[in-house]
């Protein structure tokens, strides 16, 4: 019997092989690649979003021997262009392109769709390609609301499907290591962690309505969220920093550090969220804090402390972006790739440099050697040789501790979360930041 091409991928044992194909990095070139695997037995994938990270992406999944980019995707036609040209380079054979992701998933060939759009985007596209067969790459957060959030770890599971967040830290080696420390004791019992986000952004100033750009398709970009005109001050990225797209800094960045903490603490729901901040820096149109500290108790006895200064970027312990965990025995810094265990007199007990350069404050691409790491883990997953670093159940957690950060910040106190389900307990006001409304014929369902 004939067996299809996504049949043969299971079967093939990625053993071997797949190892071999660990670490191949930014600098694999489309003939090495090329020499690696046959094309019969390459994973397809689809690229949604390439203006800044999907743009990323689709090299670094690219250049992995194992994989083909067969489609990339966006409503603006130049990032198209731009991406395909470069995959074009990187492969040694073009993709197919679209501005409409929903015909990526119609192409049978097509295995997983990586989604690297605006966050209002990130549930609803999941949820279409998860009941479509296809395993998804998602980057963070997963969700725009927490309802969202919800549905992708029941859609997961009814579809059966792979659903990897990017939250790459899961996959980097020397985090995944001093993870294992705090867990094997090395500062004795950990009972708090406290984690940071640090940048220079600029003012978005006041934007005003304008006539949509040839180059866009602004039905498309806006797909779920319920239409607003088109402004001068929202493509690209701006839409982070306004509530009907984006999530603010909280989940732009928080969710990498807030992900690493509760890993870090082994929690899972919080019993109370509270959040102060507000938009200081400049006065614009941006909606969310601009300067931000989120706290969560947990009935575990330990508690985080996120603070974002998405404006002042004075680094904490030499960093732009980190987490300091403290225990019994002492502390344990995570910068980058690497390490810092001091004892309770700051004496170094351990420590593990990154070596590789990390910049938190590049927008697309912070560190491209140690994404592949986590590409991999997907495609290995994929292959049946490894399961997900960072599957969509803990993707949800972590995103939610965020969103309820949010959700605290946006109601003007704190709030009680029920520790079984994630839930705001008690606070009707509070409660109906859980879900998002949709433009009409884009709801969600599952
Ligand atoms: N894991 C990381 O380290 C990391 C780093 C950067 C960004 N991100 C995430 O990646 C996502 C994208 O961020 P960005 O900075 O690249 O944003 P961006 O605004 O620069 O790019 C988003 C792209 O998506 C496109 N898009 C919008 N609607 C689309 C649709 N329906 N179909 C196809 N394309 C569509 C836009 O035209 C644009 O080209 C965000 O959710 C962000 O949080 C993750």
């Amino acid at each position: 019997m004939k067996r299809s091409r996504r049949e043969f991928i299971r079967s093939v044992s990625g053993g071997a092989a797949a190892a071999a194909f660990v670490g191949l990095g930014p600098g694999f070139t489309a003939r090495g690649r090329a020499q690696v695997a046959g094309a019969n037995d390459r994973i397809h994938v689809a690229v949604m979003g390439l203006n800044g990270r999907g743009h990323s992406l689709a090299g670094t999944f690219g250049k992995q021997p194992d994989c083909r980019v067969a489609w990339v995707c966006d409503v603006d036609r130049r990032a198209i262009e731009k991406t395909a040209a470069a995959v074009a380079g990187i492969q040694g054979n073009a993709p197919k392109t679209t501005n409409d992701f929903r015909r990526c998933l119609e192409d049978p060939e097509v295995q997983a769709l990586v989604v690297a759009a605006p966050d209002h985007w990130h549930a609803p596209a999941t949820l279409l390609a998860c009941k479509a067969g296809k395993d998804v790459y998602l980057e963070k957060p997963c969700s725009h609301s927490p309802a969202e959030g919800e549905m992708l770890v029941a859609a997961a599971s009814k579809y059966g499907r792979k659903v990897q967040l990017g939250t790459q830290r899961r996959s980097w080696p020397n985090v995944v290591e001093a993870v294992k420390e705090l867990r094997g004791g090395i500062i004795g019992r950990p009972y708090f962690a406290k984690g940071w986000y640090t940048n220079n952004r600029k003012s978005i100033g006041f934007g005003k309505e304008a006539p949509v750009p040839d180059w866009l398709d602004y039905e498309l970009w806006q797909g779920p969220a319920p239409r607003r005109p088109f402004r001068d001050n929202l493509v690209h990225y701006n839409w982070h920093w306004f509530w009907h797209w984006g999530t603010g800094e909280a989940l732009n960045n928080g969710t990498h550090m807030l992900d690493l903490m509760r890993w870090g603490l082994g929690v899972e729901y919080p019993v109370r969220v509270g959040s102060s901040g507000g938009r200081f820096h400049f006065v614009d149109d941006w909606e969310p804090p601009d300067t931000q500290v989120i706290t969560l108790d947990y009935a575990e006895k330990v508690s985080i402390a996120w603070e974002g200064r998405s404006c002042s970027g004075r680094t904490i312990d030499g960093s732009g972006a980190g987490a300091i965990f403290h225990g019994e025995n002492g502390s344990l810094l995570v910068d980058g790739n690497g390490y810092l265990v001091q004892d309770l007199d700051e004496k170094v007990v351990r420590e593990v440099k990154s070596a590789t350069d990390i910049d938190p404050r590049n927008p697309t691409n912070p560190a491209d050697s140690l994404d592949v790491v986590h590409v991999r883990n997907f495609l290995d997953s994929i292959r049946g040789t490894a399961s997900l670093n960072a599957d969509i159940h803990g993707g949800h957690v972590s995103t939610l501790l965020c969103q309820l950060g949010n959700i605290a910040f946006r109601t003007g106190r704190s709030i009680n979360i029920d520790r079984a389900t994630g839930h705001v307990v008690g606070d009707p006001e509070a409660a109906k930041y859980w879900e998002r409304e949709y433009e009409k014929g884009w709801e969600m369902v599952l």
